[in-house]
């Protein structure tokens, strides 16, 4: 099964994904990794690991249809059987979607449909849920909205800030990715 991952930032699941397929744990062909900004870690990060990289510059097109097109387009040049949204937090369009159709896999760091968006932790711990955790699913041209694939729970503790929330929820995040890839790969 050949993946493209998506990041906008440091991509420590990303890195947790790698880190199984070098490891054999995983029947998975990183073909590439791909951000929406220069200067991501990981990207340089996936590029040190040897991974194909690229960078669909948000802020260098006129428009968002402009700038989904060409992502949809540098995707497609590799062949995916899936792409990863892994920490990518640009909403894509309806066309790209489409053209992933039922192939675009998205993780989020909260139980959806609570809690969507670009703060799902920081809304979750603000709410006061005494419980909340990560998601796996398909995403659709919604806000993290698409059929989920697979969840798991993270309990709040009282003394938990949005940062210590956020780290307990991804490693149990990369692990449930992880898992859900292996499950993709060998079906
Ligand atoms: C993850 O929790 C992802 O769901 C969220 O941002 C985080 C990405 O972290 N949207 P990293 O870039 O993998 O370290």
């Amino acid at each position: 099964m050949r993946i493209v991952v998506l990041v906008s930032g440091t991509g420590s699941n990303l890195q947790a994904v790698i880190d199984a397929v070098q490891a054999g744990a995983l029947p998975v062909e990183i073909a590439a990794v791909g951000a929406d900004r220069p200067g991501t870690y990981g990207v340089e990060r996936s590029a040190a690991a040897g991974i194909e990289t690229f960078v669909v510059d948000f802020k260098q097109f006129a428009d968002r249809d402009a700038w989904n097109a060409e992502l949809a387009r540098v995707c497609s040049s590799y062949e995916p059987d899936v792409v990863v949204s892994s920490g990518f937090m640009r909403i894509v369009s309806a066309e790209f979607i489409e053209r992933f159709d039922g192939k675009y896999l998205n993780t989020h760091p909260a139980l959806l449909p609570a809690f969507p968006g670009a703060h799902g932790v920081r809304d979750a711990l603000a709410y006061g849920v005494k419980v909340t955790g990560c998601t796996v699913h398909w995403a659709d041209a919604g806000v993290d909205t698409g059929p989920i694939v697979a969840q798991r729970a993270v309990v709040v503790l009282p003394e938990d800030t949005e940062e210590t929330l956020h780290e307990r929820i991804k490693v149990q995040e990369r692990e449930l990715l992880i898992e859900v890839l292996g499950e993709l790969a060998r079906a």
